[in-house]
Protein backbone atom coordinates (compact mmCIF):
# COMPACT_ATOMS: atom_id res chain seq x y z
CA UNK A 1 0.00 0.00 0.00
CA UNK A 2 1.49 2.99 -1.02
CA UNK A 3 0.06 6.60 0.38
CA UNK A 4 0.40 10.24 -0.83
CA UNK A 5 -0.68 12.79 2.28
CA UNK A 6 -0.03 16.51 1.20
CA UNK A 7 0.39 18.47 3.82
CA UNK A 8 2.23 16.04 6.19
CA UNK A 9 4.29 19.00 7.43
CA UNK A 10 1.36 20.52 9.13
CA UNK A 11 -0.60 19.82 11.91
CA UNK A 12 -2.84 17.44 11.26
CA UNK A 13 -0.87 16.03 8.18
CA UNK A 14 1.93 15.28 10.43
CA UNK A 15 -0.01 13.63 13.09
CA UNK A 16 -2.04 11.45 10.51
CA UNK A 17 1.89 10.48 9.21
CA UNK A 18 3.09 9.73 13.04
CA UNK A 19 0.09 7.60 13.52
CA UNK A 20 -0.19 5.59 10.26
CA UNK A 21 3.93 4.90 9.98
CA UNK A 22 3.20 3.50 13.52
CA UNK A 23 0.20 1.71 12.85
CA UNK A 24 1.11 0.39 9.47
CA UNK A 25 5.05 -0.30 9.02
CA UNK A 26 4.61 -1.84 5.77
CA UNK A 27 3.24 0.71 4.19
CA UNK A 28 4.55 3.52 2.02
CA UNK A 29 3.94 7.05 2.75
CA UNK A 30 5.10 9.96 0.92
CA UNK A 31 4.29 13.59 2.14
CA UNK A 32 3.69 16.31 -0.35
CA UNK A 33 4.24 19.65 0.99
CA UNK A 34 4.58 23.20 0.00
CA UNK A 35 6.43 23.89 3.31
CA UNK A 36 4.55 27.15 3.24
CA UNK A 37 4.70 29.31 7.29
CA UNK A 38 2.82 26.52 8.57
CA UNK A 39 4.50 23.51 7.34
CA UNK A 40 7.85 22.66 9.91
CA UNK A 41 9.90 19.85 8.34
CA UNK A 42 10.73 19.24 12.03
CA UNK A 43 7.55 17.86 12.82
CA UNK A 44 8.83 14.96 10.78
CA UNK A 45 12.44 14.77 11.86
CA UNK A 46 11.94 11.56 13.74
CA UNK A 47 10.95 9.80 10.36
CA UNK A 48 12.92 11.50 7.92
CA UNK A 49 15.27 7.84 7.94
CA UNK A 50 12.56 5.67 8.04
CA UNK A 51 12.74 3.54 5.02
CA UNK A 52 9.18 3.43 4.06
CA UNK A 53 8.87 7.08 4.45
CA UNK A 54 9.51 9.56 1.71
CA UNK A 55 9.38 13.83 1.69
CA UNK A 56 8.68 15.80 -1.32
CA UNK A 57 8.48 19.67 -1.60
CA UNK A 58 6.04 20.68 -3.89
CA UNK A 59 2.68 22.35 -4.08
CA UNK A 60 -0.30 21.11 -4.90
CA UNK A 61 -1.42 23.70 -7.38
CA UNK A 62 1.84 22.92 -9.83
CA UNK A 63 0.19 20.58 -11.76
CA UNK A 64 3.26 19.49 -13.66
CA UNK A 65 5.07 18.50 -10.41
CA UNK A 66 1.79 16.62 -8.80
CA UNK A 67 1.46 14.47 -12.16
CA UNK A 68 5.38 13.67 -12.07
CA UNK A 69 4.76 12.83 -8.57
CA UNK A 70 1.87 10.71 -9.63
CA UNK A 71 3.49 8.95 -12.65
CA UNK A 72 6.27 7.83 -10.65
CA UNK A 73 4.59 6.82 -7.45
CA UNK A 74 1.85 5.10 -8.49
CA UNK A 75 0.05 5.94 -5.22
CA UNK A 76 -2.89 3.81 -4.45
CA UNK A 77 -4.78 6.68 -2.10
CA UNK A 78 -4.25 10.16 -1.59
CA UNK A 79 -5.09 11.81 1.70
CA UNK A 80 -5.38 15.59 0.97
CA UNK A 81 -4.51 18.04 4.20
CA UNK A 82 -2.57 20.08 2.59
CA UNK A 83 -4.32 23.49 2.66
CA UNK A 84 -4.56 27.55 4.08
CA UNK A 85 -5.94 26.67 7.09
CA UNK A 86 -6.18 30.11 9.91
CA UNK A 87 -9.36 31.97 9.41
CA UNK A 88 -7.83 35.46 10.29
CA UNK A 89 -5.52 35.08 7.53
CA UNK A 90 -8.20 34.53 4.73
CA UNK A 91 -9.46 37.65 6.11
CA UNK A 92 -6.76 39.43 5.42
CA UNK A 93 -5.77 38.04 1.99
CA UNK A 94 -8.18 35.38 0.58
CA UNK A 95 -6.11 35.00 -2.80
CA UNK A 96 -4.48 32.17 -1.45
CA UNK A 97 -7.04 30.54 -0.15
CA UNK A 98 -8.55 30.01 -3.21
CA UNK A 99 -5.36 29.14 -4.88
CA UNK A 100 -3.75 25.85 -2.86
CA UNK A 101 -7.27 25.14 -0.87
CA UNK A 102 -9.58 25.17 -4.64
CA UNK A 103 -7.48 24.76 -7.65
CA UNK A 104 -4.69 22.93 -5.71
CA UNK A 105 -7.64 20.01 -5.09
CA UNK A 106 -9.31 20.01 -8.72
CA UNK A 107 -5.35 19.50 -9.94
CA UNK A 108 -5.15 16.68 -7.33
CA UNK A 109 -8.20 15.30 -8.58
CA UNK A 110 -6.96 15.19 -12.63
CA UNK A 111 -4.05 13.64 -10.60
CA UNK A 112 -6.17 10.98 -9.64
CA UNK A 113 -8.31 10.73 -12.92
CA UNK A 114 -5.37 10.68 -15.69
CA UNK A 115 -3.42 7.98 -12.98
CA UNK A 116 -5.75 6.24 -11.55
CA UNK A 117 -6.19 5.66 -7.65
CA UNK A 118 -7.96 3.50 -5.32
CA UNK A 119 -9.58 5.94 -3.14
CA UNK A 120 -9.09 10.22 -3.00
CA UNK A 121 -9.80 11.60 0.91
CA UNK A 122 -10.48 15.10 1.11
CA UNK A 123 -9.94 16.49 4.63
CA UNK A 124 -12.28 19.22 5.04
CA UNK A 125 -14.41 20.78 8.11
CA UNK A 126 -17.04 21.66 10.36
CA UNK A 127 -16.37 25.57 8.83
CA UNK A 128 -18.31 24.33 5.74
CA UNK A 129 -21.60 24.15 7.58
CA UNK A 130 -21.68 27.78 8.81
CA UNK A 131 -22.66 28.42 12.30
CA UNK A 132 -25.35 27.30 15.03
CA UNK A 133 -26.77 29.32 17.14
CA UNK A 134 -25.45 29.95 20.86
CA UNK A 135 -29.17 29.46 22.52
CA UNK A 136 -30.33 26.61 20.79
CA UNK A 137 -27.72 24.16 22.06
CA UNK A 138 -30.07 20.39 20.94
CA UNK A 139 -28.77 22.04 17.49
CA UNK A 140 -25.58 19.78 15.66
CA UNK A 141 -24.10 19.94 12.22
CA UNK A 142 -25.09 16.58 10.36
CA UNK A 143 -23.55 15.61 7.03
CA UNK A 144 -27.32 16.66 5.30
CA UNK A 145 -27.03 20.39 6.96
CA UNK A 146 -26.68 22.54 3.92
CA UNK A 147 -23.47 24.08 2.89
CA UNK A 148 -23.40 27.78 4.27
CA UNK A 149 -19.94 29.30 4.69
CA UNK A 150 -18.81 31.92 6.22
CA UNK A 151 -15.11 33.41 6.05
CA UNK A 152 -12.75 33.25 2.66
CA UNK A 153 -11.53 30.12 4.32
CA UNK A 154 -14.46 28.24 4.86
CA UNK A 155 -15.99 28.85 1.21
CA UNK A 156 -13.03 27.53 0.06
CA UNK A 157 -12.99 24.56 1.66
CA UNK A 158 -16.45 23.89 0.42
CA UNK A 159 -15.52 24.93 -2.73
CA UNK A 160 -12.91 22.32 -3.04
CA UNK A 161 -15.69 19.71 -1.68
CA UNK A 162 -18.27 20.33 -4.34
CA UNK A 163 -15.12 19.57 -6.54
CA UNK A 164 -14.66 16.47 -4.66
CA UNK A 165 -18.14 15.38 -5.10
CA UNK A 166 -18.31 16.58 -8.88
CA UNK A 167 -15.39 14.27 -9.65
CA UNK A 168 -16.87 11.69 -7.79
CA UNK A 169 -20.54 12.11 -9.97
CA UNK A 170 -18.98 13.12 -13.22
CA UNK A 171 -15.71 11.06 -13.61
CA UNK A 172 -16.44 8.34 -10.87
CA UNK A 173 -13.36 8.90 -8.92
CA UNK A 174 -13.58 6.93 -6.09
CA UNK A 175 -13.63 10.39 -3.58
CA UNK A 176 -14.47 9.89 0.33
CA UNK A 177 -14.81 13.71 2.37
CA UNK A 178 -14.47 14.26 6.34
CA UNK A 179 -15.73 17.37 7.96
CA UNK A 180 -14.21 17.51 11.29
CA UNK A 181 -14.82 20.22 14.48
CA UNK A 182 -11.39 22.01 15.84
CA UNK A 183 -8.55 19.87 16.46
CA UNK A 184 -6.07 20.64 19.10
CA UNK A 185 -2.51 18.52 20.50
CA UNK A 186 0.91 18.82 19.31
CA UNK A 187 2.25 20.07 16.59
CA UNK A 188 -0.07 23.06 16.15
CA UNK A 189 0.76 26.23 14.96
CA UNK A 190 1.07 28.93 17.49
CA UNK A 191 -1.12 31.19 15.50
CA UNK A 192 -4.56 28.92 16.81
CA UNK A 193 -6.27 29.35 19.92
CA UNK A 194 -4.45 26.80 21.80
CA UNK A 195 -1.40 26.94 21.07
CA UNK A 196 -1.07 30.35 21.01
CA UNK A 197 -2.47 30.64 24.38
CA UNK A 198 -0.27 28.58 25.80
CA UNK A 199 2.67 29.89 24.33
CA UNK A 200 1.79 33.99 25.55
CA UNK A 201 1.01 32.37 29.23
CA UNK A 202 4.33 30.89 29.26
CA UNK A 203 6.07 34.14 27.48
CA UNK A 204 3.94 35.84 29.87
CA UNK A 205 1.81 37.87 27.21
CA UNK A 206 -1.41 39.03 27.22
CA UNK A 207 -4.11 36.34 26.37
CA UNK A 208 -6.42 38.28 23.20
CA UNK A 209 -10.33 36.72 23.72
CA UNK A 210 -11.82 37.91 20.55
CA UNK A 211 -15.08 39.67 21.35
CA UNK A 212 -17.00 38.59 24.42
CA UNK A 213 -15.41 34.91 24.70
CA UNK A 214 -18.83 33.25 24.18
CA UNK A 215 -18.35 31.66 21.03
CA UNK A 216 -18.37 27.87 21.34
CA UNK A 217 -16.07 25.34 19.28
CA UNK A 218 -16.28 21.24 19.38
CA UNK A 219 -12.44 20.46 20.11
CA UNK A 220 -11.25 16.79 19.34
CA UNK A 221 -8.44 15.76 20.14
CA UNK A 222 -5.67 15.20 16.76
CA UNK A 223 -5.24 11.85 17.30
CA UNK A 224 -8.88 10.58 17.19
CA UNK A 225 -9.40 12.62 14.01
CA UNK A 226 -6.51 10.70 12.68
CA UNK A 227 -8.00 7.27 13.84
CA UNK A 228 -11.29 8.54 12.27
CA UNK A 229 -9.74 9.27 8.78
CA UNK A 230 -7.58 5.67 8.82
CA UNK A 231 -10.85 4.05 8.93
CA UNK A 232 -12.65 5.92 6.79
CA UNK A 233 -9.52 5.45 3.86
CA UNK A 234 -9.94 1.77 4.79
CA UNK A 235 -13.50 1.07 5.25
CA UNK A 236 -15.39 4.45 4.36
CA UNK A 237 -18.30 4.18 1.60
CA UNK A 238 -16.81 5.52 -1.66
CA UNK A 239 -19.22 9.07 -2.19
CA UNK A 240 -19.93 9.47 1.36
CA UNK A 241 -19.18 12.22 3.56
CA UNK A 242 -18.05 11.94 7.23
CA UNK A 243 -18.44 14.08 10.22
CA UNK A 244 -16.27 13.48 12.84
CA UNK A 245 -16.16 15.97 16.24
CA UNK A 246 -16.72 13.99 19.55
CA UNK A 247 -19.06 16.28 21.64
CA UNK A 248 -16.39 18.15 23.46
CA UNK A 249 -18.15 22.14 22.78
CA UNK A 250 -16.57 25.02 25.03
CA UNK A 251 -16.97 28.51 24.79
CA UNK A 252 -13.33 30.47 24.29
CA UNK A 253 -14.00 31.83 27.54
CA UNK A 254 -13.63 28.26 28.96
CA UNK A 255 -10.65 26.71 27.40
CA UNK A 256 -8.35 29.89 27.97
CA UNK A 257 -9.60 29.74 31.35
CA UNK A 258 -8.44 25.97 31.45
CA UNK A 259 -5.07 26.56 30.66
CA UNK A 260 -5.04 29.66 32.68
CA UNK A 261 -6.00 27.33 35.58
CA UNK A 262 -3.45 24.56 34.48
CA UNK A 263 -0.13 27.02 34.14
CA UNK A 264 -1.11 28.83 37.00
CA UNK A 265 -1.21 31.69 35.36
CA UNK A 266 -2.01 33.97 32.39
CA UNK A 267 -4.25 37.62 32.48
CA UNK A 268 -7.02 37.47 29.51
CA UNK A 269 -7.36 40.89 27.41
CA UNK A 270 -10.96 41.15 25.44
CA UNK A 271 -9.98 42.68 22.11
CA UNK A 272 -11.67 43.08 18.23
CA UNK A 273 -13.96 40.85 17.28
CA UNK A 274 -13.12 38.41 14.62
CA UNK A 275 -15.34 39.65 11.15
CA UNK A 276 -18.21 37.51 10.13
CA UNK A 277 -16.89 35.06 13.93
CA UNK A 278 -19.00 31.98 13.88
CA UNK A 279 -20.67 31.74 16.93
CA UNK A 280 -20.69 28.01 17.61
CA UNK A 281 -19.80 24.87 15.66
CA UNK A 282 -21.15 21.29 16.67
CA UNK A 283 -20.59 18.26 15.03
CA UNK A 284 -23.09 15.37 14.88
CA UNK A 285 -20.80 11.87 14.64
CA UNK A 286 -23.89 9.73 14.38
CA UNK A 287 -22.77 8.44 11.05
CA UNK A 288 -19.00 7.83 11.45
CA UNK A 289 -20.09 5.74 14.76
CA UNK A 290 -22.84 3.48 13.25
CA UNK A 291 -21.04 2.69 10.04
CA UNK A 292 -17.52 2.60 11.08
CA UNK A 293 -17.26 2.06 14.75
CA UNK A 294 -15.60 5.30 15.61
CA UNK A 295 -15.80 7.34 19.29
CA UNK A 296 -13.53 9.64 20.63
CA UNK A 297 -10.95 8.36 23.18
CA UNK A 298 -9.76 11.46 24.52
CA UNK A 299 -11.71 13.44 26.89
CA UNK A 300 -11.25 17.19 26.37
CA UNK A 301 -10.50 17.51 29.81
CA UNK A 302 -7.66 15.03 29.16
CA UNK A 303 -6.49 16.32 26.04
CA UNK A 304 -5.68 19.76 27.12
CA UNK A 305 -3.54 18.34 30.33
CA UNK A 306 -1.49 16.08 27.26
CA UNK A 307 -1.12 19.27 24.85
CA UNK A 308 -0.24 21.22 27.38
CA UNK A 309 2.19 18.87 28.67
CA UNK A 310 3.43 18.51 25.01
CA UNK A 311 4.17 22.39 24.63
CA UNK A 312 5.93 22.58 28.06
CA UNK A 313 8.58 19.19 26.77
CA UNK A 314 8.48 21.11 23.09
CA UNK A 315 9.32 24.38 23.92
CA UNK A 316 12.33 24.43 20.83
CA UNK A 317 9.81 22.99 18.54
CA UNK A 318 7.66 26.43 19.17
CA UNK A 319 9.85 28.70 20.11
CA UNK A 320 11.76 28.53 16.36
CA UNK A 321 8.47 29.22 14.98
CA UNK A 322 7.60 32.31 17.26
CA UNK A 323 10.85 33.79 16.56
CA UNK A 324 10.86 33.76 13.12
CA UNK A 325 8.44 35.41 10.54
CA UNK A 326 5.22 34.80 13.05
CA UNK A 327 6.54 38.22 14.91
CA UNK A 328 5.87 39.87 12.15
CA UNK A 329 2.21 37.83 11.84
CA UNK A 330 1.64 38.98 15.92
CA UNK A 331 2.63 42.30 15.42
CA UNK A 332 0.14 43.06 12.33
CA UNK A 333 -2.50 40.79 13.76
CA UNK A 334 -2.35 42.17 17.53
CA UNK A 335 -0.68 45.19 18.17
CA UNK A 336 -3.48 47.41 17.44
CA UNK A 337 -6.15 44.98 19.60
CA UNK A 338 -3.70 44.89 22.20
CA UNK A 339 -2.80 48.52 22.48
P1 LIG B 1 -1.83 23.56 8.88
O1 LIG B 1 -1.98 24.97 8.42
O2 LIG B 1 -1.21 23.28 10.20
O3 LIG B 1 -0.99 22.75 7.79
C1 LIG B 1 -1.19 22.88 6.42
C2 LIG B 1 -0.03 22.18 5.69
O4 LIG B 1 -0.30 22.27 4.28
C3 LIG B 1 1.33 22.84 5.94
O5 LIG B 1 2.31 21.86 6.13
C4 LIG B 1 1.60 23.60 4.65
O6 LIG B 1 2.98 23.75 4.33
C5 LIG B 1 0.88 22.72 3.62
N1 LIG B 1 0.49 23.45 2.42
C6 LIG B 1 -0.15 24.64 2.36
N2 LIG B 1 -0.34 25.01 1.07
C7 LIG B 1 0.18 23.99 0.31
C8 LIG B 1 0.27 23.77 -1.08
N3 LIG B 1 -0.19 24.69 -1.96
N4 LIG B 1 0.84 22.63 -1.53
C9 LIG B 1 1.34 21.72 -0.63
N5 LIG B 1 1.29 21.89 0.69
C10 LIG B 1 0.72 23.01 1.17
O7 LIG B 1 -3.28 22.94 8.78
P2 LIG B 1 -4.00 21.87 9.72
O8 LIG B 1 -4.60 22.57 10.86
O9 LIG B 1 -3.10 20.72 9.94
O10 LIG B 1 -5.20 21.42 8.77
C11 LIG B 1 -5.01 20.35 7.84
C12 LIG B 1 -6.29 20.15 7.06
O11 LIG B 1 -7.35 19.83 7.95
C13 LIG B 1 -6.76 21.38 6.30
O12 LIG B 1 -7.27 20.96 5.07
C14 LIG B 1 -7.85 21.98 7.18
O13 LIG B 1 -8.79 22.67 6.39
C15 LIG B 1 -8.44 20.72 7.78
N6 LIG B 1 -9.06 20.87 9.11
C16 LIG B 1 -8.37 21.47 10.14
C17 LIG B 1 -8.93 21.52 11.41
C18 LIG B 1 -8.20 22.15 12.58
O14 LIG B 1 -8.80 22.30 13.65
N7 LIG B 1 -6.92 22.52 12.45
C19 LIG B 1 -10.21 20.98 11.63
C20 LIG B 1 -10.90 20.40 10.56
C21 LIG B 1 -10.28 20.34 9.31
O1 LIG C 1 -13.76 23.90 12.99
C1 LIG C 1 -12.63 23.50 12.26
C2 LIG C 1 -11.72 24.68 12.02
O2 LIG C 1 -11.13 25.02 13.28
C3 LIG C 1 -10.65 24.39 10.98
O3 LIG C 1 -11.28 24.20 9.74
C4 LIG C 1 -9.65 25.55 10.88
O4 LIG C 1 -8.60 25.21 9.99
C5 LIG C 1 -9.08 25.79 12.25
O5 LIG C 1 -8.17 26.89 12.22
C6 LIG C 1 -10.19 26.07 13.27
O6 LIG C 1 -10.85 27.33 12.99
P1 LIG C 1 -11.25 28.37 14.15
O7 LIG C 1 -11.39 29.71 13.54
O8 LIG C 1 -12.37 27.85 14.96
O9 LIG C 1 -9.91 28.26 15.03
P2 LIG C 1 -9.00 29.36 15.78
O10 LIG C 1 -8.05 28.61 16.63
O11 LIG C 1 -8.46 30.38 14.85
O12 LIG C 1 -10.07 30.08 16.74
C7 LIG C 1 -10.83 29.35 17.67
C8 LIG C 1 -11.74 30.33 18.40
O13 LIG C 1 -10.93 31.19 19.21
C9 LIG C 1 -12.51 31.25 17.47
O14 LIG C 1 -13.80 31.48 18.00
C10 LIG C 1 -11.70 32.56 17.48
C11 LIG C 1 -11.10 32.56 18.87
N1 LIG C 1 -9.77 33.22 19.00
C12 LIG C 1 -8.78 32.82 18.18
C13 LIG C 1 -7.52 33.39 18.28
C14 LIG C 1 -6.41 32.97 17.35
C15 LIG C 1 -9.57 34.18 20.00
O15 LIG C 1 -10.48 34.52 20.77
N2 LIG C 1 -8.33 34.74 20.09
C16 LIG C 1 -7.29 34.41 19.27
O16 LIG C 1 -6.19 35.00 19.39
Amino acid sequence: MKIVITGGAGFIGGNFLHYMLKKYPNYEMICVDKLTYAGNIETLETVMNNPYFKFIKADIADRTAIYKIFEEEKPDIIVNFAAESHVDRSIEDPSIFLQTNVIGTQVLLDACRKFGIDRYHQVSTDEVYGDLPLDKPDLFFTEETPIHASSPYSASKASADLLVQAYYRTFGIPVTISRCSNNYGPYHFPEKLIPLMIANVLNDKPLPVYGTGENVRDWLYVEDHCIAIDLIIHKGKIGEIYNIGGHNERSNLEVVQTIITELGKGEIRYVADRAGHDKRYAIDPTKIYKELGWIPKTSFDEGIKKTIKWYLDNKCWWQNIISGEYKEYYKKMYEDKLA
